[in-house]
């Protein structure tokens, strides 16, 4: 298992009686993901009235046309008994004056079905539950402070182990392998490939570049989710941006220009509870026309008891930043905030590499399409990690011995990573055209020929966080159309004729070129 949010950790508990043994690997400690992080919660069809169906409706239209049916009622259909296990683990979500679950709503939501813990640090609890369920598990072992650095792969080209860079006691770094029967990618996004993002520092795309290096297909990488209201800090402020939540909205704060007008209004059935990718694009819109950098967020109404009972950590921050969300405008503006796209998988979250399996962030499973519906990635964690865990062991391979990987490491200097992100956020980010994808891809490919001098945790992620670059920048141009989260100003319509369907990314043998597919229009959805 590589990585150990609730994707990991969920498949770690669900094969520890079903398989010899499982090992965890994490880059840094168990809780360093983005799981912890999680704010809004996690939705499923639990509320009195709602239905797997409804879920799914809302689920097809937000992924404007590219989801997966089958993977979508797949996630709506045994997503709220996933739900209920979580609970019966001991997560501590939140419930009403009767004793019932507390649920809200977020973006594209027509109905109350977001189940949230500690007011708004869902993720956190669910992340407290299940390490606390790890520790209890003696079959699982975990190796923290250690980087995936490469699939082992056998005579077939199927899973033979895997490669770590370790970071040794004092900081001293130094390398090792783990030959294994099947790997399990857990290993979150790539939000860091953006200068300014929601997602923690720990999240540079390893799993995914790990796994294209070793022949896996990644689906879909244009699709990279911008979230509406994340708090401007200023012109400089880098890396981890704060979150403020979609729920704020769902309990009520709305939008405003600095004229004071509510600009959601209009522009949506469901105004400021609009899907995600189009309250983005309006703020966006209104920050150009504007010559603003940010917008604002106004939640005075809400009043200081229920800003400190329903959102206790995004009240501490904001303030701890200067802002009190009781007396004050909140200013946002989006950030990078999830990867829809990733490791191509089936229903059952097998790759297309013998032994590959992939879960959560990491994966394109088909359930999130062109754009995420709010809350849906916890549960896709949840759903299909129990999934894997249902067929994994009767497709175990034999332990069969590594073949020697022909290609050079060929490793990025980390000093690069400041301008790859500068760049992927100007020419790759919420708004994207033909020239500026061009001259990303230029400048992207200049910057991965600073080589590193030596092989560092630093350079693992910068030459990881280089290539998935150049993949999502490629995947972005060979899109021509607006779908989405994926906004090209030169080609602003949706455009079903040609583009229903997949971008395909694949890495030749041992040659770093790239190869798109366009993936059969299927039944991709809404
Ligand atoms: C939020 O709380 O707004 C984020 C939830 C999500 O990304 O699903």
């Amino acid at each position: 298992m590589i990585g150990s949010g609730i994707a990991g950790l969920t498949a770690a508990l669900r094969l520890r009686n079903e398989v010899d043994k499982v090992l965890v690997v994490t880059k840094d400690v168990l809780a360093a993901g983005s799981t912890q992080w999680a704010q809004g919660g996690i939705a499923a069809a639990l509320g009195p009235g709602d239905t797997p169906h409804e879920h799914e409706v809302d689920t097809l239209v937000a992924g404007a046309g590219a989801c997966d049916r089958a993977a979508v009622e797949v996630l709506v259909t045994e997503g709220p008994e996933a739900v209920r296990e979580l609970i019966a683990l001991g997560t501590n979500f939140d419930h009403d004056h009767h004793g019932e679950l507390s649920l809200t709503r977020e973006g594209g939501h027509h109905r109350d079905r977001i189940a949230h813990a500690g007011g708004d640090a869902t993720g956190a609890e669910i992340q407290r539950a299940l390490i606390a369920a790890v520790e209890q598990a003696p079959e699982i072992e975990v190796i923290q402070h250690a980087l995936a650095v490469d699939l082992m792969l056998a005579e077939d080209g199927g899973v033979a182990g895997l490669t770590l860079h370790v970071m040794g006691e004092g900081q001293r770094d130094g390398v090792g392998a783990v030959l294994c029967r099947a790997v399990v990618l857990a290993s979150g996004g790539l939000g860091q490939v953006f200068a300014q993002t929601t997602n923690p520092s720990v999240s540079t795309g390893d799993g995914m570049a790990v796994a294209l290096r070793a022949g896996a297909v990644l689906r879909d990488l244009e699709f990279v989710q911008f979230h509406p209201t994340v708090m401007y800090l200023g012109p400089d402020s880098r890396g981890q941006q704060p979150l403020i939540s979609e729920a704020v909205r769902g309990e009520g704060a709305f939008l405003v220009d600095f004229e004071g007008n509510r600009f959601m209004q209009g522009v949506h059935e469901l105004a400021d509870l609009a899907p995600r990718d189009v309250v983005a694009k309006a703020i966006m819109r209104r920050m150009i026309d504007s010559d603003h950098p940010h917008m604002w967020l106004d939640a005075r109404h809400l009043g200081a008891a229920f800003w400190e009972r329903r959102f206790p950590t995004i009240l501490a921050t904001a303030r701890s930043h200067g802002v009190d969300p009781v007396t004050d405008l909140i200013p946002v503006a989006p950030a990078c905030h999830y990867a829809s796209g990733g490791v191509r998988t089936d229903l059952w979250g097998r790759s297309n590499v013998p032994g590959l399996y992939a879960t959560g962030e990491v994966a394109c499973s088909g359930v999130h399409g062109a754009n995420r519906l709010a809350s849906n990635s916890l549960l896709e964690g949840l759903v299909f990690s129990r999934r894997i865990a249902t067929v994994l062991p009767a497709e175990l391979r034999p332990l069969l011995p590594p073949v020697a990987d022909p290609r050079t490491p060929g490793l990025v200097a980390g000093g690069v990573r400041r301008e790859m992100q500068e760049v992927m956020t100007a020419r790759v980010g919420v708004l994207r055209n033909a020239e500026g994808l061009d001259e990303a891809g230029l400048r992207l490919d200049k910057l991965a020929g600073q080589s590193a001098g030596a092989g560092d945790q630093e350079s693992w992620e910068t030459t990881n966080l280089i290539t998935i670059s150049a993949a999502l920048a490629a995947a972005a141009s060979l899109r021509e159309e607006t779908r989405g989260s994926h906004w090209r100003e030169d080609f602003p319509e949706r455009d079903d004729a040609d583009f229903a369907g997949h971008v395909d990314v694949v890495m030749d043998d041992g040659a770093s070129t790239l190869e798109f597919a366009r993936a059969p229009a299927s039944d991709v959805g809404a």
